[in-house]
């Protein structure tokens, strides 16, 4: 092991910042699911937050949600519109189904309301541009909700391709798998999810090394996709199984700008217990990152940084990072709070994430049309 190398990694000490609290922000959820449920146990943490509205499409669902939580005088909607017709708010979080991110999200920059969105951005590059056009209109906070690259971790990742140790990247293998972990729910059916796998996992592992190497503009894609598991009833319950239509497994090559490529994998479940580790190949040196047995956006074990010393083959192991005790869903609503109130930037902006989806979206063209094709941008 390099000392010389592994001491340019340790990890840095946080700094926990006091919330002024003395101006309250008034914040809305729309869609009270699943993840909804993270979105409120963090903003109940927060004494400059009041949760004033919500709103979901199932009737008495947003009541039930905030009856839960014990948050009480929500004003509950039945759609995303009626509440933001209704409603002043500063802030709101779009927890809906991938399937309505894009109406919800532009809706509520065009009422003048930061929003944080939850992952995937969208389901398609058009929506993606049309939300960025909303954004830039309306002059508002739009940050997308990809809390993995808020781990120590995943920073370091960012801090070693950055660094220079493994001179110029060249290729990159990543992805990601489980056995079997195929969710049900809104996630199984286009209607509601509009893409499968990609869109829920998908976009962790292509966030994690296009935030390291500062997200590269993506020329070309050749993408395949299937759902051999997802539709039979062997591996996945009857009933889901009947209206599953969405990916379950899907692999591309994608080439980038700066002549480099990226190899990509992901998997709700297949026949191996992983698709392999993510791997980031430079002139000087390649880091291996563990992969995990359910890729959920987190590393799965101590990364290491392979290269030359005089001559030699050297390893060098980094040791894994320890996060704040807070959680990465609250570091990632608190930085979102922290933009709006200060007018800061996004912390996770639409700028980088719209070439993460333009290749998810490019996978499915890719695989519906099967052949290569140009990954097409328009003007914002
Ligand atoms: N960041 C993470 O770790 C993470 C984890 C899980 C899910 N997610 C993302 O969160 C989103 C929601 O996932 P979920 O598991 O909570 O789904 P869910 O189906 O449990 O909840 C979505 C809710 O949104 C409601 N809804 C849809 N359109 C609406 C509209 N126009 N107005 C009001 N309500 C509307 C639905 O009725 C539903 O109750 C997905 O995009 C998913 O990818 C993120």
């Amino acid at each position: 092991m390099s000392d010389a190398v592994l001491n340019q990694f340790t990890q840095a000490v946080e700094e926990e910042n006091k919330i002024d609290a003395s101006k309250k922000l008034k914040v809305g959820i729309i869609g009270t699911g699943w993840i909804a449920e993270a979105h409120i146990e963090s903003y109940k943490q927060m004494p400059d937050v009041e949760i004033v509205a919500g709103a979901d499409l199932i009737p008495g669902k947003a009541e039930k949600f905030f009856k839960k939580y014990g948050v009480e005088g929500v004003r509950c909607y039945p759609d995303h519109k009626a509440m933001l017709d209704a409603e002043e708010l500063d802030a709101v979080s779009v927890c809906t189904y991938n399937a309505t991110h894009a109406e919800c999200t532009i809706y509520a920059l065009e009422k003048g309301v930061n929003v944080l969105l939850e992952k995937p951005m969208c389901v398609t590059t058009e929506e993606a541009v049309e939300i960025m056009r909303a954004e830039k209109k309306s002059g508002k906070i739009l940050s997308i909700g990809f809390q993995p690259r808020l781990d120590n971790n995943m920073k370091m990742v960012k801090q070693i391709v950055q660094s220079g140790e493994l001179g110029q990247i060249y290729y990159i293998q990543t992805g990601g798998g489980r056995r079997r972990g195929i969710p049900n729910s809104t996630f199984i059916e286009k209607k509601t999810a509009g893409i499968g796998a990609l869109g829920d996992i998908g976009c962790y592992s292509l966030d994690m090394v296009l935030n390291a190497i500062g997200y590269p503009k993506p020329l070309t894609v050749s993408g395949y996709k299937s759902n051999y598991f997802g539709t039979n009833p062997l591996y996945n319950n009857p009933k889901d199984a009947a209206r599953f239509d969405v990916d379950d497994f899907a692999a591309a090559f994608i080439r980038l700008e700066g002549d480099i490529v990226l190899d990509f994998r992901i998997a709700w479940a297949m026949h191996v217990d992983t698709p392999g580790d993510t791997i980031i190949m430079g002139t000087k040196g390649a880091l291996r990152i563990p992969s995990t047995d359910c890729w959920n956006g987190s590393i799965g074990g101590p990364m290491t940084i392979y290269h030359d010393m005089a001559g030699n083959h050297v390893e060098t192991k980094i040791p894994m990072c320890s996060n704040p005790p807070c959680g990465l869903f609250y570091q990632k609503i608190r930085s979102f709070l922290d933009a709006v109130k200060e007018g800061g930037k996004a912390p996770v902006p639409t700028s980088q994430i719209l070439y993460n989806q333009a290749i998810l979206d490019g996978i499915v063209k890719s695989a519906e049309c099967g052949r290569e094709i140009e990954i097409q941008i328009p003007e914002i």
